[in-house]
């Protein structure tokens, strides 16, 4: 079993196995160097050679307990025909939506159009640097992808107008939740051991609409993970109510963000946790990240937890500190 696995079907509480999400990026000058190079962000993607280097760097560098994927949760869209570009300094700029093209995507024009990121899964799973440790696919939740294919950018808050047409909305998450399924497929078939949901738009949805964008297309993605028997760790970052989540959706592992009160959450939440630590305490001094990793791990000391923050490593983190934070988690008592 892989440490991950152990947590989650032996609800084995003394291993408390770490990664974090975004451990491959812009921190890291050996990504930079690769990334300067290789100035088209899909194609680096489904570079099967890059990305196995891309996936491993901070395998190298750290004690880490899995390595994740380097891709990204919009090569779904681009995987529907729909563009998707990456601007410096910006982020992700998708192209026009046209429901003609989407329909005429088979699942197996979406494989093809995707194989690299496949096989890039195949040979990392082989690599020595994954012995004894987890291999995580992964997807955004069919809502978040949803707002990027509508919005065609990151949203600032106000959706209401975007989402306005339920016709049109209620159709496409349909679509999007078949493809992430066979995303999903896809990449557990090449190895992955683990898929985490990115839901990072799970926030902007109202109380009155949750249900129909995140709890029912999210619950069909989970029966799904669960029929290939792999476990699912859910990010609905920054939702309102993660037990009521928990509780609706039923996924392995809940991601929590930082806003959260661990406290609160280790006495209401049953199942496992990940996750939790602000990245900026990253960007602060060893002697605050000691005692902010001491207090998640004392909170979750007796209950299922796997390390990680509340979100992605930001890219102006010195290495060093995510060196120290790693080796913080691997020596508490
Ligand atoms: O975590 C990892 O190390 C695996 C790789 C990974 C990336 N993106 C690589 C990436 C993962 C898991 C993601 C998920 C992702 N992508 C999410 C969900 C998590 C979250 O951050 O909320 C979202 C919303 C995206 C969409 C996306 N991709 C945005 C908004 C951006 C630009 C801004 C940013 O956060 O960097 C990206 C680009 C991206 N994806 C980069 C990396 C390393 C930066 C690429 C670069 O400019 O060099």
């Amino acid at each position: 079993m892989t440490p991950i696995q152990k947590v989650i079907y032996k609800k084995d509480k003394q291993i408390k196995p770490v990664w974090l999400m975004r451990q491959a990026g812009r921190y890291l000058p050996e990504f930079r160097e690769i990334r300067r190079i290789n100035t088209n962000f899909i194609d680096l993607c489904l570079n099967k050679k890059k990305v196995k280097e891309i996936t491993l760097q901070p395998l190298k560098r750290f004690n880490l307990d899995a390595a994740i994927i380097f891709s990204d949760i919009l090569m779904v869209p681009y995987g529907l025909d729909q563009d998707v570009n990456f601007k410096k300094n910006y982020g992700p700029v998708l192209g026009e939506l046209k429901l003609q093209n989407i329909h005429k995507v088979t699942y197996k024009d979406f494989t093809n159009k995707l194989n690299p990121i496949y096989g890039s899964l195949k040979t990392i799973k082989k690599d020595k640097l994954l012995k004894n440790k987890d291999l995580i696919g992964f997807v955004g939740g069919p809502w978040t992808i949803l707002v990027y294919m509508l919005n065609k950018k990151s949203p600032k808050k106000n959706l209401n107008k975007l989402i306005k047409d339920k016709k049109l909305t209620s159709e496409l998450l349909e679509i999007i939740t078949d493809f992430l399924c066979v995303h999903i497929k896809n990449q557990v078939k090449s190895g992955a051991s683990v898929i985490q949901i990115f839901d990072s738009w799970a926030g902007l949805v109202k109380n009155s609409d949750i249900e129909r964008n995140i709890y029912n297309p999210t619950k069909k993605v989970i029966n799904f993970i669960h029929s290939l028997k792999i476990p699912a760790i859910c990010f609905p970052r920054n939702i309102d109510d993660y037990k009521e989540f928990v509780d609706t959706i039923k996924p392995d592992v809940v991601n929590i963000d930082y806003r959260v009160n661990p406290t609160k959450i280790v006495s209401n939440i049953k199942i496992p946790v990940q996750g939790g630590l602000d990245p900026k305490i990253l960007l602060t001094n060893r002697k605050n990240i000691k005692s902010k990793v001491q207090r998640y791990l004392d909170i979750f000391q007796n209950h299922p937890y796997i390390f990680n923050l509340g979100h992605g490593v930001l890219p102006q983190t010195n290495p060093d500190m995510v060196e120290y934070l790693i080796n913080t988690v691997k020596n508490f008592k």
